[in-house]
């Protein structure tokens, strides 16, 4: 081969036995942004590291998970179904999982323990701060009552935030307060409201956050029933949906001159702690990955 033919060669990805390796576990895992997000960290800090997806079957989650700590991976971010099957494989559970009843992060310790934590609370909340907001005190009505529910809550009540949950089904909003309600912590700061009752509730709150599938993408079809007309002009309205990132509800609520926060911020913070644990690097995050993640979930509605 002559010089000129070596130079036109494409340049491989150099991984190597010194390589940190992570990735995210889901069914289906395809859609996840997470790859491109870590691999951009990677890169913009010429970290020796490489994220990658890992797409495992309901069922396979154990076998899988001591696999990849056998092979030397660093650990992992966990998605959907497999969560709560995450929070059972831990042997050192951080407080934010214990609070949220989930795992989202998975760190192969030095001494063989799988440590495992929940960065979906202090994600949402970061990605607040990071608009300028003061998350202190307060009341937060908080829309639905599944897992990102139940993470946010736990965060908002760290913070001396008091939380209303209103879910359509509403056994699942009094589990779910009397779950956070079992923390001696959190106190009587929690309680519940009625679905279709919300025209009472808004007009005493600081913050909305929609934590329901309502204004996603594919969702179900409908609205909120929320009447953003009774809000106090200092509500923060937030949706923790990313695509589109201006939901319905944000919508009417910044034509209403109301603070809004979109939930691209929180799939970028949530990220945060992971990065760190696998690879030793507090990640800024400015506005570069965002615009990244914006640019590529483009076309998916947003
Ligand atoms: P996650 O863990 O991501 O929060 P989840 O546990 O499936 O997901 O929760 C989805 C939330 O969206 C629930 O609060 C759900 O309400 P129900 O408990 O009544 O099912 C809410 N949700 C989904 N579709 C809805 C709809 N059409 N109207 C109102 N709430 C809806």
């Amino acid at each position: 081969m002559t010089q000129a033919d070596m130079q036109a060669l494409p340049t491989p990805r150099r991984i190597g036995g010194r390589t940190a390796l992570a990735g995210v576990i889901g069914w289906p895992v395809a859609h996840s942004r997470s790859p491109l997000m870590h691999n951009f960290w990677l890169a913009q800090y010429g970290i020796d590291g490489a994220y990658v997806p890992l797409p495992v079957r309901p069922g396979a989650f154990d076998v899988a998970v001591r696999g990849l700590q056998a092979a030397g991976f660093r650990g992992t971010n966990v998605t959907i179904p497999h969560k709560e099957a995450a929070f059972r494989i831990v042997d050192r559970l951080d407080r934010s999982a214990r609070r949220s009843g989930s795992v989202n992060t998975l760190v192969f310790a030095p001494d063989g323990a799988i440590e495992g934590y929940s960065t979906d609370g202090d994600g949402f909340v970061a990605n607040v701060e990071a608009h300028g907001i003061a998350v202190t005190g307060g009341r937060a009505l908080l829309l639905g009552a599944g897992g990102a529910a139940r993470a946010i809550a736990a965060s908002l009540l760290d913070r001396g935030v008091a939380v209303t949950i209103a879910n359509r089904t509403a056994a699942r909003a009094h589990e779910l307060a009397d779950a956070m309600r079992a923390d001696a912590e959190a106190g009587a700061m929690v309680d519940v409201a009625p679905w279709d009752g919300l025209g009472t509730v808004l007009p005493g709150c600081d913050m909305l956050v929609n934590t329901t599938s309502v204004g996603m993408h594919g969702g179900p079809p409908g609205d909120l029933p929320v009447d953003l007309a009774l809000a106090t002009p200092a509500l923060v309205v937030c949706d923790i949906v990313y695509v589109p990132r201006q939901t319905a509800l944000l919508r009417t609520a910044a034509a209403r001159g109301l603070r809004c926060v979109d939930g691209l911020g929180m799939l970028i913070h949530q990220a945060r702690l992971g990065f760190r644990k696998w690879f030793g690097t507090d990640p800024v995050i400015g506005p570069e990955v965002e615009a990244l993640l914006d640019a590529d979930l483009r076309g998916e509605g947003s």
